[in-house]
């Protein structure tokens, strides 16, 4: 007879959840849902060994566990801390953890070309939104960026590496979901980049994948680049017979044309399937496609400000019946 495994109770921002052993607090906020959850440039739950890198999760621990109540003496990496059983989590109303976060941004931002409207990815670019919600007006250094001529890394994939915040999810995706690894980041430090070995091409199936898991514009689909703005663009769910992949994934079109194919994305901005790449760089014309509908857009873009309806962005409780007692409380 198995064992019932013992939940752990966790408290963010006041709102209280109960998960397993092991999860870690990203995951727990995950759970709760609403604003208190934490943005991640390079966690990503479907690839393993992700997190850890970009720091933009950082949250304050307020209160370490039930057995060890003792704060936490620094932020910490919500994506790689785990959950302890009575543990007491700040996001949003952690000062600490807010000055944390905009220093952090300021940091991403240190090379990152200010270049929002001519990147592909604007409109869906996760450091825009961050930049958005916590960059400073300016500029405090004064060196010269790093800089870099963009690149084809294969025949349908260009890099631009001005734009990387090196958070390592393409690495992770070509080394666990294609057959080969043809590229890494070579060197450390301020000198590290995105490179193919040897100049390799990366044209592997599934390669097209790390398009979609690149939390910036740095890797781009070179069969829609410049197409057009992601917000003029309608996207639809549809189904194509693959042999390959499960065929479902959004439809970019302008009118009747078929702008771009991507993967559908879940409310965190995760791939749910990985799709080949028959189906992203050679599936432009309908005839291949069922088209199922309008995607809904989850996260908080321009993409679902102009074709559905307003973003739901004020705290929200979900099904949890703990959190839902605690906003009634408030409330009153
Ligand atoms: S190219 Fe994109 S996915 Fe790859 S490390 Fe840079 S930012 Fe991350
Ligand atoms: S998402 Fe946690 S460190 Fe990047």
């Amino acid at each position: 007879m198995s064992e019932e495994v013992k939940k752990f109770k966790i408290t963010i921002d006041g709102q209280t959840a109960e998960v397993f052993p092991g999860t870690s607090i990203l995951e727990a906020a995950r759970q709760i849902g609403g604003k208190s959850v934490p943005p991640a440039m390079c966690y990503y739950s479907k690839l393993e060994t992700s997190g850890g890198r970009c720091r933009t999760c950082l949250v304050e621990v307020s209160k370490g566990s039930e057995a060890d109540p003792r704060p936490m003496p620094k932020l910490v990496a919500s994506c790689r801390t785990n959950v302890m059983d009575g543990m007491e989590v700040k996001n949003l109303t952690s000062d600490k953890a807010q000055e944390g976060r905009k220093a952090v941004t300021e940091f991403l931002l240190v090379n990152h070309p200010l270049d929002c409207p001519i990147c592909d990815q604007a409109g869906e670019c996760h450091l825009q939104d961050l930049g958005y919600e916590h960059g400073v007006e300016g500029t405090r250094t004064e060196f010269e960026r790093n800089t870099y001529e963009a690149d084809d890394l294969g025949p349908n994939i260009k890099l631009n590496m001005n734009r990387c915040i090196l958070c390592a999810r393409c690495v992770l995706t070509a080394n666990q979901l294609t057959e080969t690894r043809e590229h890494g980041i070579l060197f450390r430090g301020d000198h590290a980049e995105i490179s193919t070995y040897l100049n390799k091409a990366l044209d592997n199936d599934y390669i097209g994948n790390i398009i979609d898991v690149c939390p910036v514009g740095a890797l781009t689909d070179k069969t829609a680049r410049f197409a057009s703005r992601v917000w003029f663009t309608s996207p639809m769910n549809a189904t194509c017979k693959c042999e390959k992949c499960s065929g479902k994934a959004v439809l970019w079109m302008k009118g009747d044309e078929i702008v771009r194919v991507t993967a559908r994305k879940d409310q965190w901005g995760e791939v749910e399937e990985f799709i080949c790449d028959t189906c992203r760089f050679d599936r432009k014309e309908l005839k291949f496609w069922n088209i199922e509908g309008p995607r809904h857009i989850d996260r908080h873009s321009v993409i679902s400000l102009n074709h559905y309806e307003k973003p739901k962005d004020e705290l929200r409780v979900l099904d949890n019946p703990m959190a839902k007692e605690i906003s009634e409380k408030d409330e009153k």
